[in-house]
C-alpha cells in the first residue's frame, strides 16, 4: 500500500496536468483553475486511490476516477457558495464574488462536463469494460448530491422544525454519498467483490456523516484562519445544522426565539453561540461524530479480510476526525 503523501502527490500532479491555461475563453477556465489549484484537502481523490490500492495495489489506475470526483466536488462548491451566500473558501474570496454569479454558474457547468471527460479519457488505464460501472456509481451519487442540496435549501427556507432523521438523510445525500462513491469507484477499479464494494461504500457514508457534522461544528466554533470559511456562515443564513436542530430540541421558548431572531452576523453569532453553549450542543455534536465514526470503522473492517491492508485508510479516517480545516 502506498502512503498518503505519495497518493496526494499523484493527485496534485494529475490535477496540475489539466490543460486549463491554454483553453479559451479564459473567462470560463480561470475560475476553474482558481478553485482547483490549491488549498483543498483532496479527501475524495485520496479515498478513491486508497480504495483501489486496497484491492489491486495499483492506485495509479484509479487516478482519472479520483480526479473526476475531485473536479465534480469543486464544481458543487462553486454552486454551493452561491446558494449559501458564502464569501470565503479556503481562505480566499469565493468564485462568485470574484467573477460574478453568472461566471460561477457557467464555470461550474463546465467543471461537471470536465469531470466526465476525465473519467472517460482514463478508460484505457483502468480498463474500458469498467466505465459503465464507474458511471453508474458516479451518476447515482451526483444526482443524490443535488437531492441533498435541495433538502438543505428547503430546510433553510422552512419555519417548520427539522427532525434529526431528516437532517441525517439530507447530509447523507449532500455530502456522504460522494465520499462513499469515491471509495467505491476506487474499489471498482481495484477489482473488489460486490460485498467488499458495499462495505467500503458503508464506510464512506458513515465517515461522511461524521465529516459533515464536524463541518457544521467548525462553521460555528472553528478558527477562521485555519478553516478558511467565514465562521458563522451557517448561523447567518439560518441553516438547519446539527447544532441548530439539537439546540431547538433542548431550548426553552425564550431561547428558541433568541436563536431564530434576525440580526447581522457580528451580533447574531455570539448570541446564538452562547445559547448553544448553555445547551451543551457542542458535546452532543462531538458524541454524534464519534458514534458515526465508530460505525464507519466497523464497516471498514468488513472491506478486506487482511486487516493490515486497511491501515492506510483507517489512519486517514482518524486524521480527518482531528481536522480543524
Ligand atoms: C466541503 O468539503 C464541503 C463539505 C462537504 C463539507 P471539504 O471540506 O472536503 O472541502 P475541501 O475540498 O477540502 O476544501
Ligand atoms: C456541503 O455543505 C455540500 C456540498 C457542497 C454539496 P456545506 O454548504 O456545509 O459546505 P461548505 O461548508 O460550504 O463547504
Ligand atoms: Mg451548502
Ligand atoms: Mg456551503
Ligand atoms: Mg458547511
Amino acid at each position: 500500500m502506498e502512503n498518503r503523501e505519495t497518493l496526494l502527490r499523484l493527485v496534485e500532479d494529475e490535477i496540475g496536468r489539466l490543460p486549463l491555461d491554454n483553453m479559451q475563453p479564459q473567462g470560463l477556465y480561470a475560475p476553474i483553475r482558481y478553485i482547483l489549484e490549491d488549498g483543498g484537502k483532496r479527501i475524495r481523490p485520496l479515498l478513491c486511490l486508497m480504495g483501489a490500492d486496497l484491492y489491486s495495489g495499483a492506485p495509479r489506475q484509479a487516478l482519472s476516477a479520483a480526479v473526476a470526483v475531485e473536479v465534480f466536488h469543486n464544481f458543487t462548491l462553486l454552486h454551493d457558495d452561491i446558494m449559501d451566500k458564502a464569501e470565503l473558501r479556503r481562505g480566499r474570496p469565493t468564485v462568485h464574488l470574484k467573477w460574478g454569479e453568472s461566471g460561477a454558474i457557467l464555470s461550474g457547468d463546465a467543471m461537471l462536463i470536465l469531470a466526465y471527460q476525465i473519467l472517460q479519457r482514463g478508460a484505457s488505464t483502468y480498463g474500458t469494460e469498467k466505465l459503465p460501472q464507474l458511471l453508474a456509481v458516479f451518476n447515482r451519487a451526483a444526482m443524490e448530491v443535488c437531492q441533498g442540496q435541495q433538502y438543505d435549501m428547503d430546510f433553510e427556507n422552512s419555519d417548520r422544525p427539522v427532525t434529526r432523521e431528516a437532517y441525517i438523510e439530507m447530509i447523507r445525500l449532500k455530502t456522504s454519498v460522494l465520499l462513499a462513491a469515491a471509495l467505491e469507484m476506487g474499489a471498482v477499479v481495484g477489482g473488489a467483490s460486490e460485498a467488499e464494494r458495499r462495505a467500503l461504500y458503508d464506510f464512506g457514508v458513515n465517515l461522511g456523516l461524521a465529516f459533515q457534522i464536524q463541518d457544521d461544528l467548525l462553521d460555528t466554533y472553528g478558527d477562521a484562519q485555519t478553516f478558511g470559511k467565514k465562521i458563522g456562515g451557517d448561523i447567518a443564513v439560518g441553516k438547519k445544522t446539527f447544532l441548530h436542530i439539537t439546540a431547538m430540541e433542548r431550548a426553552s421558548a425564550e431561547q428558541r426565539e433568541a436563536i431564530l431572531a434576525p440580526g447581522d452576523i457580528a451580533e447574531k453569532l455570539p448570541r446564538v453561540r452562547s445559547i448553544y453553549d448553555a445547551l451543551e450542543v457542542r458535546p452532543a455534536a462531538e458524541a454524534a461524530i464519534a458514534s458515526y465514526f465508530d460505525v464507519a470503522l466497523s464497516a471498514l473492517r468488513r472491506a478486506h479480510t487482511q486487516a493490515d491492508r486497511l491501515t492506510v485508510l483507517e489512519e486517514y479516517a482518524y486524521s480527518l476526525m482531528k481536522r480543524n480545516k
